[in-house]
């Protein structure tokens, strides 16, 4: 019997619903994934109980002799990994590493970011100016080409004029190998820290599918939720060239993650990740990594193929960002109409985006869940064609650009989708596809 169950059934019947709900669809949000339910048992334990503020051997609480081993076994995982001397385990997620990084470094208000632009697919903390990044520190983004790739001279060429103190490489949006080595040689002639954000991606790089930044940047954060499969959170990284760049760089790190951002690390998330990294370390995870790529490959082919316009053209890793604009079809509604079909994605800007963020051009999807349960290059071209047929259903709903309109126009839009005989029908197939494959 479930103790939850008894305890709280409200709470009980809704983590149901939602087990139901993700076993049900095709989860191809790129940033989400199935953890292992050894990962989940680490998550749950009574680890959750203990308070640790400070690190290992130097806590300022007693009874920590666990958790420190725990720590240091988290670390310990993490650098073999990826071959770098120093990892920092503690921070709470993706975005307060990244702040982390930035308090050890910079000085408010004087010292500059730059980062990918949000609306060409960098994340909030590089620099957006929505997020404290862009509100506590001078910022200067970097756009992409018109073919929608990374642009290395325009990129340098910005960071010789405005000399900014961190360089972020590493995005939320982009579905091409990134250029870690140039990134490295940009930061080295403009003296810049070169910061690399490889949170998308970290799992790719384990699986030696994707290049590694570890020679190149001085700081390498990544969140060990997404490709990595592990529980949410995150890990700061000090390479070899950090170092040498400056030898006190992973005292400030620490120092800036505890006491200066956050009170006690959640240490049953630090033995979830070390469960996650120990995973990670089996060869049947460089087995997922390639598997991951390939269905993506396989999936932007196949949507190619549908007259889909792609943003650079293809997909190299997980990921695959979709201009909406030639099917006349905004990327919101696709979103909505996707997930009335089992189909759950994100809509997303894609560069230089005529649409306001809430109602972009496009949708993002990607494959690291759907490969966690394994599907392969078979399931991808049948959901290209899922794809395809619903975005044919709706075509020609035109969102009415005056805002009164537009909340009138979704209700309608709404109704009619939920209640649409073609796309019930497909959704129908959906699911019966997505329950011949267990989640781990
Ligand atoms: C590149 C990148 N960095 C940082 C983050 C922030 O992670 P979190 O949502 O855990 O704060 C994300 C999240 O999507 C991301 O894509």
């Amino acid at each position: 019997m479930s103790k939850l169950k008894t305890t709280d059934q409200e709470i009980y019947k809704l983590i149901k619903q939602e087990e139901k709900r993700q076993k049900e669809v095709l989860e191809m949000i790129p940033s989400e994934n199935y953890t292992s339910s050894a990962v989940m048992e680490a998550l749950g334990s009574v680890l959750t109980n203990k308070y640790s503020e400070g690190y290992a051997k130097k806590r300022y609480y007693q009874g920590n002799a666990v958790i420190d081993e725990v720590e240091l076994l988290a670390e310990a995982r993490a650098k073999k990994l990826f071959g770098v001397p120093y990892v920092n385990v503690q921070a709470y997620s993706g975005s307060p590493a990244n702040t982390a990084v930035y308090f050890a470094l910079l000085t408010p208000l004087k010292d500059k970011i730059m980062g990918l632009n949000l609306a060409f697919g960098g994340h909030l903390t590089h620099g957006a100016s929505v997020s404290f990044s862009g509100k506590y520190f001078k910022t200067v983004p970097y756009a992409l080409s018109k073919e929608g790739l990374l642009d290395y001279e325009e990129i340098e060429k910005t960071a010789l004029k405005e000399k900014p103190q961190i360089i972020v490489c590493g995005a939320t949006a982009y579905p091409r190998i990134i250029d870690f080595k140039k990134f490295g040689q940009i930061a080295d002639k403009v003296g810049s820290y070169l910061l690399a954000d490889i949170s998308h991606i970290t799992g790719l790089i384990i699986g030696g599918v994707h290049p590694s930044p570890v020679a190149y940047a001085h700081i390498v954060t990544t969140t060990t939720h997404k490709t990595l499969r592990g529980p949410r959170g995150a890990m700061i990284m000090v390479t070899e060239k950090g170092i040498k760049k400056n030898p006190d760089l992973t005292t400030l790190i620490d120092k800036a993650v505890f006491p200066g951002l956050q009170g006690g690390p959640h240490d049953n998330q630090t033995a979830a990740i070390a469960v996650a990294l120990k995973e990670a370390e089996m060869p049947e995870f460089k087995k997922y990594a390639k598997q991951i790529v390939l269905n993506s490959k396989v999936l932007a082919a196949e949507l190619i193929k549908f007259g889909f316009k792609l943003v650079s053209n293809g997909s190299d890793n997980h990921l695959i960002l979709i201009d909406l604009s030639n099917k006349k079809v905004n990327g919101a509604l696709a979103a909505y109409a996707l997930e009335a079909a089992n189909i759950v994605l994100n809509k997303n800007a894609v560069p230089n985006d005529i649409m306001p963020p809430f109602y972009p051009s496009g949708i993002r999807l990607g494959t690291p869940a759907l490969t966690t349960r394994g599907m392969k290059e078979k399931e991808m071209k049948k959901i290209a064609n899922w794809i395809n047929e619903v975005i044919e259903q709706i075509k020609g709903e035109e969102l009415p650009t005056n805002r009164e309109a537009r909340s009138a126009f979704w209700k309608v839009f709404k109704k009619k989708v939920v209640r649409d005989e073609k796309i019930l029908s497909i959704a129908k197939e959906v699911k019966k596809m997505a329950l011949n494959f267990s989640l781990p």
